[in-house]
């Protein structure tokens, strides 16, 4: 089965946030049961691939001149690089200062009708979406593949000038939103199946609450729609090969855990002992919720606990920060930046992983963390619901659940948390539990190639 993948990130060529990592993680998968899979994304410049052949795409004149390169990169393999005006950039969204450039519905649209192109002349058997940057693919196409849609997030819609709606393509009257072009909304019209990167999200966002605008859009495709929770990379995120640890460790031999905790503690400038420490690994955006747990942090000497963030985005929170850290020294630490290697040192030694999201498609962080022994903190949306089981409530519990994205409730779970995680025994108990699941692709990919089989043949909608 041949199957073009199309998406805006890919890691680790372009990382912005877990598309990048959901892309790459379900792309090797695939590859690894036998789907041969042609992943294509843009090319934003200074990407060296080896064996490399080019292909011109023919495209309207609207799109300018469009190449594929096609060839092996060291970490992907096989990669597909789409070339249209205006792609090269340094960032793949944001300007320096952090606006998104001026021109981004034209570079998407351009990339999306290059894509139409390339699957018009190689004519896969199943054509694979991702979010908001790939939608408007299906707006050109008259006679597609069968084809799926993932939702990876629905804040994201691109939506842009009415006047787009002449030019994306003969299919762009799905595309009409309130006087304005949305590459999401007929994405969501066209698509075949439309997967949400959680079971629990895929029920929210057909709620007028949770659907940002398009849940009525949603409700229309009814059992077209479907929730596959996301994997990660458990060769990357394996704590007994770790290179960023300061010492191995896995589900049977805890003792390396500890040397991670005194290492992290120290490059935090953070007093050791027995207080529990609690991390957070995130983008700073209004979605996680950072504000929400802000408030908490001069109340932290009082559970005790400490609490260190390393995120990177909003620079109003990101200012704010600072100076809360600045303010309560010894308790809390913020790290500003997107930081690999210490991003595994903060899940390898903690005690607690804090995610106090407003909304979350799937999130990936509180995998990561389980699977370095981080007992997660959540609240319970999206993917959240999927993958923490609330330790209070069920013997078999893997963390602990917030009720309401509010400060009083986050502090009551936080409260719980302390409690169970200065319990040495029914701490380790927990950590072997969430230590044991297996968060690997192999699952989702299974369910993908089975949507894939499914469609196969059929002609696309
Ligand atoms: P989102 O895509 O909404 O940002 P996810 O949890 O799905 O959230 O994925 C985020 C990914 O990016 C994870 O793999 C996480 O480890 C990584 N990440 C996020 N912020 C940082 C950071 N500041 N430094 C290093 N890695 C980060
Ligand atoms: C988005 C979501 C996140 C999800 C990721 C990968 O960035 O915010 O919850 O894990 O996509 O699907």
């Amino acid at each position: 089965m041949r199957v073009v993948f199309a998406t805006a990130e890919l890691a680790p060529v372009a990382t912005v946030g877990g598309l990048a990592f959901a892309a790459a993680g379900l792309g090797a998968e695939l590859r690894r049961q036998g789907v041969d899979v042609d992943l294509v994304m843009p090319d934003y410049g200074g990407i060296e691939l080896a064996d490399e052949t080019i292909i011109d795409l023919a495209v309207p004149s609207w799109v300018g001149p469009a190449r594929l390169r096609v060839g092996s990169h060291p970490s992907v393999g096989r990669l597909h690089l789409v070339s249209v005006p205006g792609m090269e950039r340094p960032h793949p969204y944001l300007q320096a200062g952090g606006e998104g450039w001026l021109d981004n519905s034209a570079r998407f649209f351009r990339f999306a009708r290059a894509v139409a192109a390339y699957v018009e002349l190689d004519r896969p058997d199943i054509l694979h979406l991702n979010d908001w940057h790939t939608g408007s693919v299906l707006a050109a196409l008259t006679d597609p593949p069968p084809t799926v849609l993932s939702l990876h997030n629905l804040a994201y819609q691109g939506v842009t000038d009415g006047s787009w709606l002449d030019v994306i393509g003969p299919r762009s009257a799905h595309y009409e939103w309130w006087g304005g072009t949305n590459p999401l909304s007929g994405a969501l019209a066209l698509a075949d199946r439309i997967v949400a990167v959680s079971p629990h999200h895929a029920t929210e966002i057909v709620t007028p609450e949770g659907g940002f605008g398009l849940d009525e859009a949603l409700r229309n495709r009814g059992a077209d729609m479907i929730g596959i929770l996301n994997g990660i990379d458990t060769d990357v995120w394996n704590p007994a090969t770790d290179a960023h640890l300061a010492a191995p460790f896995d589900v049977t031999d805890l003792v390396g855990r500890n040397a991670n905790r005194v290492t992290l503690h120290g490059r935090l400038g953070l007093a050791v002992d027995d207080v529990p420490l609690a991390t957070v690994v995130t983008r700073l955006t209004h979605q996680k919720g950072i504000d929400v747990l802000a408030p908490l942090v001069p109340l932290l000497a009082q559970i005790p606990m400490r609490l260190a963030i390393l995120g990177t985005g909003d620079a109003g929170l990101a200012a704010h920060l600072h100076h809360l850290a600045d303010e309560h020294a010894d308790w809390f630490t913020f790290v500003e930046g997107y930081d690999e290697a210490l991003s595994h040192l903060m899940f390898a030694g903690a005690d607690l992983y804090l995610m106090p999201s407003r909304f979350e498609p799937c999130g990936l962080t509180q995998m990561q963390a389980m699977r370095y022994g981080a007992v997660p903190v959540v609240t319970a949306v999206g993917g959240l619901v999927d993958t923490v089981i609330d330790a209070d409530l069920d013997r078999q519990g893997t963390g602990f659940v917030a009720g309401r994205v509010a400060p009083e409730d986050l502090l009551a779970a936080l409260f719980r948390a302390a409690r169970r995680v200065k319990d040495r025994r029914r701490r380790q108990a927990m950590q072997r539990r969430m230590m044991n699941i297996d968060w690997s692709w192999t699952l989702p990919a299974g369910d993908y190639s089975a949507l894939y089989a499914q469609l196969e043949g059929s002609s696309g909608r």
